[in-house]
């Protein structure tokens, strides 16, 4: 019998609990593995706070957000003894392999260990979708869809009032959740960081528009764009700025360039709460089954992915490379519905 460990670490996104049962009913399947949940991401790993799982300990998750390990910004190599805790813990539990479930910093924490001799298996996570190595990430479909509602809801008040929205999304340095999203809801223009528009050219956007009679309009903007002024965000453990607000400095330059009134939202961090879509469960559970698979066959050091329709294992090295951008063409459709 080998034990596979269990991890979630870095911010949650929905999605995190499908994965754990899809590893844990792969590897009860089987009938060849064992799982152990590691609790509160690599925290659990320093500490050795873990709890089995099996079958019925992952009964009711799957459509449910968080994670039921929980999480943790704290990472074996910036904090701790470093690896030391980590073999006691893997030592302790009689741990062979541990399957870890994260974004960009926690794949690159995995990388190292890797690197170092230990047994990983990933599974990339992130509502960001710029993972690169994946076509898609779980997670992103859910924000997605939380930000087209959210759209479709301001719309209608924007177009009561005759007002100019900015919906600020998430996303980091890249724009996907803002371009799909954008798209999706029928925004008026689509501002992310890998495709600068000036605001000039948004503010003439919008002037074209009210002037045709459709007095309103929505702008979505990704939290990474480029700020009219410099502002010094505070990092993470990773070296990540904490991002959000752009939108209100954005908004009186909007509204000193065009006269219309203009208003902000914040999505924050609905974007991550709640239930998982479809899409992001089923995603999840095919990487979580798939990841289980890898670790009971002895695989190492590689991540799931998912390549067009199919999911597939790639050395954790592609994954922990400059996260990936919007794709141009995309973009390109985006800009045909502005204004
Ligand atoms: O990477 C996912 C993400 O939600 C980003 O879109 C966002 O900038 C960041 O995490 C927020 O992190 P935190 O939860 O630490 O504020």
């Amino acid at each position: 019998m080998s034990v596979i460990g269990v991890l979630t670490a870095g911010g949650d996104c929905p999605g995190l609990n499908a994965v754990i049962r899809g590893v844990t009913a792969r590897a009860v399947e089987r009938g060849d593995s064992e799982v152990v949940g590691i609790l509160n991401g690599w925290e659990g790993l320093m500490e050795g706070r873990t709890r089995p799982l099996d079958r019925d300990a992952v009964r009711g998750i799957l459509g449910r957000g968080g994670t039921i390990l929980g999480t943790s910004r704290k990472d074996p190599i910036v904090h701790g003894d470093g690896y030391e805790s980590v073999r006691r813990t893997l030592e302790a539990n009689d741990i062979d392999v541990v399957v870890v479930i994260g974004g960009d910093g926690t794949l690159r924490t995995a990388l190292r260990l890797a690197e170092d001799g230990f047994p990983v298996v990933g599974v990339p996570k992130t509502i960001d979708n710029d993972i690169a190595a994946t076509d898609f990430t779980f997670g992103f479909d859910t924000a997605v869809q939380i930000v087209t509602d959210a759209i479709d809801r301001l719309v209608t008040t924007a177009e009561a009032h005759n007002r100019v929205i900015l919906v600020e999304v998430m996303g980091r340095t890249k724009g996907w959740i803002a371009t799909h999203a954008g798209l999706a809801g029928g925004a008026d223009a689509i501002l992310i960081p890998e495709y600068p528009v000036p605001l000039e050219e948004v503010a003439t956007v919008l002037r074209r528009r009210h002037r045709r009679g459709h007095d309103y309009s929505i702008v979505v903007v990704a939290e990474g764009v480029e700020p009219p002024a410099k502002v010094e965000h505070a990092k993470d453990i990773f070296g990540f700025e904490r991002l959000g607000g752009v939108a209100y400095q954005i908004a009186p330059v909007i509204e000193r360039l065009t006269g219309f009134e203009t208003r902000v939202t914040v999505l924050g961090h609905l974007q991550r709460g709640g239930t998982p879509t479809a899409f992001d469960r089923v995603l999840a559970t095919r990487l979580g089954t798939s990841a289980a698979d890898l670790a009971a066959d002895g695989k190492r050091g590689v991540m799931v992915a998912l390549r067009g329709a199919r999911i597939v294992d790639v050395p954790l090295a592609e994954a922990c490379v400059e996260p990936r951008g919007v794709d141009p063409e995309l973009f390109a459709v985006a800009r045909t519905f502005f204004g």
